[in-house]
């Protein structure tokens, strides 16, 4: 919750879990989501009357399918961006629209597993009772829009994920949605990020705690929310994102297409914007998982405080990990490898190594992924001279400086840490008229920290320690 002058009034986190029903696979209900969204509202409520709110913003992980029938309700579990079981489905698409370059002609972008359509295709094949029900297909944070407003609709950031939206000319894509045989009705009406999309129902007012008829905005993707709530909305801007997971973004006043389709074009949340971004699908996620399975050093759900510990003892230990190199690539890879049958490695243990090595292996090694993305948008011209950090892992000092020293390139920070919370909230301020615009809505809130240079030695030794991690790229390969 924010104020008028962008201050923060109030803030809550509630967790949510993980399922993961096979190797590759990720699902979580939606029910999940809402009965969350519900609880953080309501502790943030706790500091603030409700009928002082005028707009609610919305932002939540991309791509990830929201199945509804007739009546609203959810079908199944989400299978979700990181879910890996759609490589044929994504060949599919492919072989359906006649090659990859007819794509890129009609939605920027190639058929990747954790797209939302070759999602909707997986459901099609293999649960056709499931499929049969399917009227309507959503994205996250959109399907908590529905559930607070009981408005079906999308905007362009989020859409231009699903592989069913041209981010070009902002709109549904006829030409796919015929390809593949499915009817243009699964998709919700398109509005803008900072239009006022729905009104919260009574029944959501009463679950909730806000008001019935409260404003409720479009919103954003996490990565374009992200962005925004960093201020990085106009060419020249970068953003490194260090969450569950990984990314890259530079914002662009065209949509642009890597000629290799490593990296994704989509729809910024601020109009006429696009951006480039690669994605590295675990990076805190492969921490998450190094740190609750391998690495306790504390008890579950100490959560922050224990990631500090390991990540003090890993500055103890050189540069480089005394050899032991790490591939994050526990659900496959997206940015640059474009394979969801790779996995995550250690090479190279040997006695000498302790818990201390293998943590600074992880850090490293997430960040040399993370250097994957930014090569590619540096080839395509896109040089920024600074990235803001953003994203649970920015708040470590320690991981920040080494960003800055594996890339070579500044690193800085913002004056709030909300990230992808923050830019719905600007969105919302936008849509509640506080802001002409989120141009406007930036600069007025948000103030860059000084930035963090990286060191010409440490930068040296990753660019070796860089080409050991690209060597290594073969281990990730299934026997
Ligand atoms: C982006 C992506 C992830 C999710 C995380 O393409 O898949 O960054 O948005 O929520």
């Amino acid at each position: 919750m924010i104020d008028a002058a962008g201050d923060v009034v109030a803030a809550a986190t509630t967790s949510l879990s993980l399922e993961t029903p096979q190797p590759g696979w990720t699902e979580q209900h939606p029910d999940r989501w809402w009965e969350a969204c519900l609880a953080s509202t309501r502790r943030v409520l706790e500091r603030q009357s409700a009928s002082r709110i005028g707009a609610v913003g919305i932002s939540g992980q991309m791509h990830s399918s929201v199945f509804l029938d007739r009546a609203g309700a959810v079908i199944r579990p989400a299978l979700l961006w990181s879910d890996g079981r759609t490589t044929a489905e994504c060949r599919e698409i492919t072989r359906r629209a006649g090659g990859e370059e007819r794509l890129r002609e009609w939605v920027s972008n190639p058929a990747l597993e954790g797209f939302t359509l070759p999602k909707v295709l997986w459901l099609r094949q293999h649960e056709p009772a499931a499929f049969g029900r399917l009227v309507t297909v959503l994205l996250p944070k959109d399907f908590v829009r529905f559930r607070l407003t009981g408005t079906l609709a999308a905007e362009p950031s989020d859409a231009s994920g699903t592989l069913m939206f041209d981010p070009a000319r902002r709109r549904w894509s006829r030409d796919i949605m015929q390809a593949v045989d499915l009817p243009m009705s699964l998709l919700p009406d398109v509005g803008e990020s900072s239009a006022v999309l729905g009104q919260v129902t009574p029944e959501a007012a009463a679950a909730s705690g806000l008001v019935a008829g409260t404003p409720v905005v479009g919103g954003g993707a996490d990565n374009a929310c992200g962005a925004a709530g960093v201020g990085a909305i106009a060419s020249g801007d970068a953003v490194v994102s260090w969450g569950t997971s990984g990314t890259v973004l530079a914002p662009t006043a065209e949509p642009r297409v890597d000629p290799g389709l490593r990296v994704h074009t989509f729809c910024h949340v601020a109009p006429g914007m696009w951006y480039l971004m690669g994605v590295v699908l675990s990076a805190g996620g492969a921490f998450a998982w190094y740190r609750d399975h391998l690495a306790r050093v504390g008890r579950e759900g100490e959560g922050t405080g224990e990631d500090e510990r390991l990540t003090e003892e890993a500055a103890g230990v050189p540069a480089g990990a005394a050899g032991v190199t790490f591939l994050p690539y526990l659900q496959g890879e997206r940015t640059p490898h474009r394979d969801a049958a790779i996995r995550g490695a250690f090479l190279g243990l040997s006695l000498a190594h302790t818990r201390a090595h293998l943590t600074r292996a992880v850090l490293e090694g997430v960040a040399f992924a993370l250097r994957d993305s930014l090569a590619i948008l540096q080839a395509q011209g896109l040089s920024p001279a600074a990235l803001v950090a953003t994203g649970g892992g920015a708040r470590s000092p320690f991981i920040r400086q080494l960003l800055t020293d594996v890339f070579g390139v500044p690193v800085t920070t913002v004056n709030r840490e909300e990230g992808p919370a923050y830019g719905a909230a600007l969105l919302a301020a936008v849509g509640a008229g506080a802001f002409a615009d989120l141009g406007v809505a930036v600069s007025r809130t948000l103030r860059r920290a000084p930035l963090q240079h990286p060191d010409a030695r440490a930068h040296a030794e990753y660019e070796r320690l860089y080409a050991r991690f690209q060597a290594s790229y073969p281990a990730s390969r299934p026997p």
